[in-house]
């Protein structure tokens, strides 16, 4: 009885300034520790970084439309695994956002904006570590039990609870948080084009003249969702305003959900999130992206429907230009009011021709940051078909 107070009182115990700095940098590195570490998975074979390799911003390694996961590794995702980089300043996902230096009008309402994943569903890096160490279709593991065992028989398993306040899982989430949050490895803002805004580097004349029409509210307006400028306190532009939208980009036949005909992805509304399941102007939504580290993917949007930089680019000058039937096929249509409208969209013309498409993809390559393994969007065509 003694002793279980004295434990309880001592792991309550607030921690001096340095501790608690000594440990915020231990649980970086343990968290690094638990990332690459594929023993937490139910499979034994897959790790964070089986999706969200260094080598690649931290996004997937490959072309596929979405990952495999699951006990066999055979299981498959519904969506694109993004990059993890540059998600520091994502705010708390919020209905109504209210910010002038983004929308440029005093207290205009941007509506739901920020959280993690495509759909907003969670706010920190802590909460979610969870889902894919116990989606069946991921990690798999079977309870949280089931992972601090794993855990603490690793090499790192002292450490970890050494380390362990509050909960040995509950560290194991914090690590990895902690880690996401760090600075070299998350947002080194190492591009060309940081380097460019600094006054250190140059970028081509193709990729300058991609970066005036991907400003340019009269051809690209990119920047509209995606703003390519420094705030206004000098802070690195994030090439995303948080916000959420619909672009009805076409539905994936790649993606095996999609083979029942009545299944959909809202996004926003559901069927992944569930607290806006009665909230028809949501559907369809997914959060704006940063487009920083965009050229390494070749699995673009939400479904992963793309698998070209160029193609994904020309997608938002052909959607109504030159529309593939049938149109919004990914959306049923009571929620096609929720679809976009606005420049790029909404144009009988193209707004950017083939050229100046081309042109805006090279400006987009001006955003890889510099330790990305080189990689040509081109390249290794060849998908690998299910395992
Ligand atoms: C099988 C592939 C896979 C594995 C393994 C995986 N992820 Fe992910 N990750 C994804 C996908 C897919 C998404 C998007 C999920 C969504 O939108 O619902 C995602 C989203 C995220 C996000 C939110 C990114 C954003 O833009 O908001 C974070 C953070 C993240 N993962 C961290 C991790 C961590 C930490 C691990 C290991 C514990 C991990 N992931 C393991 C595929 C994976
Ligand atoms: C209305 C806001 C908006 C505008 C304008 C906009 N985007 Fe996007 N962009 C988004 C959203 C939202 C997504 C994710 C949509 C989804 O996955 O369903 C996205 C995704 C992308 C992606 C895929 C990124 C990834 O990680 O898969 C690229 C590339 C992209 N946008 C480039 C552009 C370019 C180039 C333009 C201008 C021609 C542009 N965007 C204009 C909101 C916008």
């Amino acid at each position: 009885m003694t002793v279980s107070i004295v434990c309880s009182a001592a792991l309550a115990q607030p921690l001096t300034r340095a501790d608690a700095e000594a440990r915020a940098g231990d649980l970086v590195a343990l968290g690094r520790r638990l990332f690459f570490d594929p023993a937490l998975s139910a499979s034994g074979r897959q790790s964070c970084a089986s999706c969200h390799d260094p080598r690649f911003a931290y996004g997937p390694p490959n072309d596929l439309s979405v990952q495999f996961g699951g006990r066999d590794l055979r299981r498959q995702g519904h969506r694109a695994a993004p990059s993890l980089r540059y998600l520091q300043k994502v705010p708390q996902f919020a209905e109504h956002f209210y910010d002038s230096e983004i929308t440029g009008e005093d207290s205009a309402d941007n509506g739901p904006t920020g959280g993690l994943t495509w759909d907003g569903r969670v706010d920190r890096g802590r909460d979610q570590a969870r889902i894919p160490l116990l989606s069946p279709d991921e990690m798999a593991n079977a309870s949280p039990a089931e992972i601090v065992k794993k855990a603490l028989a690793a090499k790192y398993g002292s450490e970890l609870r050494r380390l362990s306040r509050g909960g040995v899982f509950a560290t194991i989430l914090e690590a990895l948080e902690a880690f996401e949050q760090d600075e070299h490895e998350f947002y080194p803002y190492s591009s060309r084009y940081d380097a460019w805004l600094a006054g250190a580097a140059s970028l081509t004349r193709s990729e300058l003249r991609g970066l005036e029409l991907f400003r340019n509210p009269e051809k690209g307006n990119c920047a509209r969702c995606h703003p390519a400028d420094r705030g206004a306190n000098g802070t690195p532009p994030q090439f995303t305003d948080y916000a959420f939208a619909a672009l009805g980009v076409p539905r994936n036949g790649e993606i095996r959900a999609n083979a029942d005909p009545a299944w959909f992805d809202l996004g926003l509304c559901g069927p992944d999130r569930t607290d806006f399941l009665n909230r028809p102007e949501y559907c369809g939504k997914f959060r704006t992206p940063t487009l920083r580290n965009v050229a390494l993917r070749r699995a673009f949007f939400h479904n992963g429907v793309y698998h070209t930089l160029r193609e994904a680019v020309a997608f938002y000058v052909q959607r109504d230009s030159k529309p593939i039937e049938p149109r919004f096929s990914d959306l049923p249509p009571q929620f096609w009011p929720n679809i976009e409208t606005d420049r790029p969209f909404g144009v009988k013309t193209p707004v950017l021709s083939d050229d100046e498409i081309d042109s805006i993809v090279d400006f987009l390559g001006s955003l890889t940051d510099a330790d990305a393994r080189p990689v040509h969007a081109e390249r290794d065509r060849s998908r690998s078909p299910a395992r």
